[in-house]
């Protein structure tokens, strides 16, 4: 189960559903590392613990990622990360568990998170697996999971992220959001002109 989602001023199905498009086949999670991760449950349950703690330390240890707490917040941050790495491991990683993701990606828009220290953090989920991985015998195939699952939730929760900024731009503006995006790619190719053709 995930949390029952509040109503969104954005279709957060599409927006998972749009995310996982543009990757790559070969580059999504899928359903063989599913049972990768499925295969290495309790091992993983065990790195639950050390896994929450290693993010908040870090993140509370670089003034522009702890900047972003209240006072008082770790223990319940705490819990919400270890439900996700419930998540993960349980499963099922189903329609409703990527339109999750696409929900989490705008949580933190509201926070004043980063995309940066989103991504950030990804590389840290990518990164403790693969380190505990290493002398698993199916580690490298453990690894090869999470970098799918890590560049998955990566591409959701960005694109998450952009969408929610052009909803709020198009509520703010007063522009509708295919006009606004049109005219925000001919003002980027003005700014940002391709060698060549400047
Ligand atoms: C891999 C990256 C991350 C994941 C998977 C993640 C996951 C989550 C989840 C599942 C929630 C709860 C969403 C819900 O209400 O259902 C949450 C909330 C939150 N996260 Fe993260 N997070 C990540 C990175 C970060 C970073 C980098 C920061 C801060 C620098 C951060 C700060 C917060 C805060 C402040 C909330 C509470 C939002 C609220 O006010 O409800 N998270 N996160």
């Amino acid at each position: 189960m995930v949390p029952k989602l509040p109503p969104s001023a954005l279709d957060l199905e599409a927006v998972a559903k749009k995310a996982i498009e543009d990757m790559p086949p070969a580059t999504r999670f899928g359903p063989e590392d599913a049972a990768v991760i499925a295969e290495h449950r309790e091992v993983l349950a065990g790195l639950k613990e050390a896994f929450v703690r290693g993010f908040y330390d870090t993140l509370f240890a670089h003034p522009p990622t702890a900047a972003v707490f209240k006072e008082g917040e770790r223990p319940v941050r705490e819990g919400t990360l270890a439900f996700f790495y419930d998540r993960v491991l349980e499963g099922p990683h189903d329609q409703a568990f990527l339109t999750w993701l696409a929900y989490v990606g705008p949580v933190h828009v509201v926070r004043g998170v980063s995309n940066p220290m989103m991504l950030a953090m990804v590389g840290y989920l990518v990164n403790f697996v693969a380190e505990h991985a290493h002398d698993l015998p199916q580690g490298p195939r453990l690894t090869a999971a999470f970098v799918r699952l890590g560049a998955t939730l990566g591409a959701i929760i960005s694109y998450g992220y952009e969408a929610a900024w052009r909803k709020a731009l198009e509520n703010v503006v007063g522009i509708p959001e295919a006009l606004a995006q049109r005219a925000a790619l001919e003002e980027a190719q003005r700014l940002f002109p391709l060698r060549g053709q400047a």
